[in-house]
């Protein structure tokens, strides 16, 4: 039976990551970081199945002990901050968790001399301000958030222990990919709950930033098969992975709209723009400018031909399901959402 840690393991991709290791029979593992609220409602059905460790990738000793205590045949480095927005309030946290996590992951592996495969949740947000499109494994940098500039440590790290010390590090560049269990920070669940919440009575209109950014956004356990996937080669190399689609913010919204029952119609651009429902008029989606970053990525599409190639990945859930999913899960749980995103506006 091998064995697997995951940092992360709390989040929406280590919740569907967990799942899959024990589906294929690994012992796994995850690093839990304390909190005053409750935390693991996300593998709370794991229970009993994932052994929990307490830890924090900022804290080099709680990383150390327990990567020494369970000895991974495979780490998955998924701990971060990843909400890009948030990363201009934290910009140093942000650096010690996203950029400095996966540099004492990989000592923690390094010092006693494991042999253990490490993956990096690396990102898409590399590319910021690319030059060229769709963005692949060769396509320059151009990072745009504290975030990104973060995520960029981090990658030239596992670049830098795989030439240097011959460990098994790779970097997973994926492209933005959500699930039922997306927080509601992101701008796609953000949009389903809202639409839901329409069907549910909501009054006030759902408040968005940019809505013509464009995103390859795919469904959440198809990139955690494609980790997997990275890490059972035989040479570790860094692959892609996304759909090859790009769709709006506004796109996201009509088709959300849509399966609620909502016919959602847009007039307007930039701040001016407004969503519509389409039978009464009713203003139902305005832009406000405390969602505006001060630093936007306005376009990203990814090439995974690669992975498709040497992996034989290809994602299984394209767009239109992506957006049904989300907002049938929203539309079966009544609860109203929490505009969590309420707190950018009041600080
Ligand atoms: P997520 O839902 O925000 O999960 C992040 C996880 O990291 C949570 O378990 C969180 O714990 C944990 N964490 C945060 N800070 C930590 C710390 N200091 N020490 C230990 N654990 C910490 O993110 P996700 O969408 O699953 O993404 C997983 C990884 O992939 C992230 O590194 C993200 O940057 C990267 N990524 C995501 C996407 C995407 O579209 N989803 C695309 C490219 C890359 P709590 O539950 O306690 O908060
Ligand atoms: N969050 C949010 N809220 N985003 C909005 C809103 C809003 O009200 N209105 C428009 N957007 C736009 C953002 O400006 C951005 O261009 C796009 O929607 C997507 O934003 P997010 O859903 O917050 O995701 P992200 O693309 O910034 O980052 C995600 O994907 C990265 C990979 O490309 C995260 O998962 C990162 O961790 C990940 O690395």
């Amino acid at each position: 039976m091998k064995t697997a840690l995951i940092t992360g393991v709390t989040g929406q991709d280590g919740s569907y990551l967990a799942e899959l290791l024990l589906q294929k029979g690994y012992a796994v593992h995850g690093l839990l970081r304390r909190a005053s609220t409750e935390n693991t409602s996300r593998i709370d059905h794991l229970s009993g199945r994932v052994t929990l460790h307490y830890g924090d990738v900022t804290d080099s000793l709680s990383v150390l002990n327990v990567v020494e205590s369970v000895r991974p045949d495979e780490l998955y480095n998924l701990a971060a901050q990843s909400h890009v927005y948030t990363s201009f309030a934290v910009p140093e946290y942000t650096a010690q968790a996203d950029a400095l996590g996966i540099l004492r992951v990989l000592e923690a592996v390094r010092l006693p001399g494991l042999d253990c495969r490490i993956y990096q949740a690396s990102t898409s947000e590399l590319f910021g301000d690319a030059a060229q499109s769709p963005q692949n494994e060769s396509t320059p940098f151009s990072p745009r958030s504290p975030y990104a500039i973060a995520k960029q440590y981090a990658y030239w790290t596992v670049r830098c222990y795989r030439e240097a010390y011959g460990i098994f590090a790779v970097n997973g560049i994926l492209f933005n990919h959500e699930s039922e269990r997306r927080s509601e920070l992101f701008v796609t669940r953000k949009i389903t709950k809202a639409a839901a919440d329409f069907a549910f009575g909501r009054d006030e209109p759902l408040r968005l930033g940019n809505l013509d950014a464009l995103r390859d956004w795919g469904y959440a356990p198809d990139y955690v098969e494609c980790m997997w996937r990275m890490l059972q080669q035989n040479t570790p190399e860094d692959f892609v992975a996304a759909t090859g689609e790009q769709h709006s913010v506004r796109e996201f919204c009509r088709l959300a709209f849509a399966r609620a029952g909502v016919d959602l119609r847009w007039q307007g651009e930039g701040l001016d723009a407004v969503g519509m429902d389409g039978k009464s008029g009713k203003i139902l989606v305005t832009v406000d400018p405390a969602f505006y970053r001060p630093l936007e990525v306005s376009s990203l599409l990814g090439d995974a031909e690669k992975a498709r190639r040497l992996l034989g990945w290809v994602p299984k859930v394209g767009f239109e399901e992506l957006v049904n999913r989300m907002t049938d899960h929203d539309l079966s749980h009544k609860t109203r959402s929490k505009d969590a995103e309420l707190f950018y506006k009041d600080s």
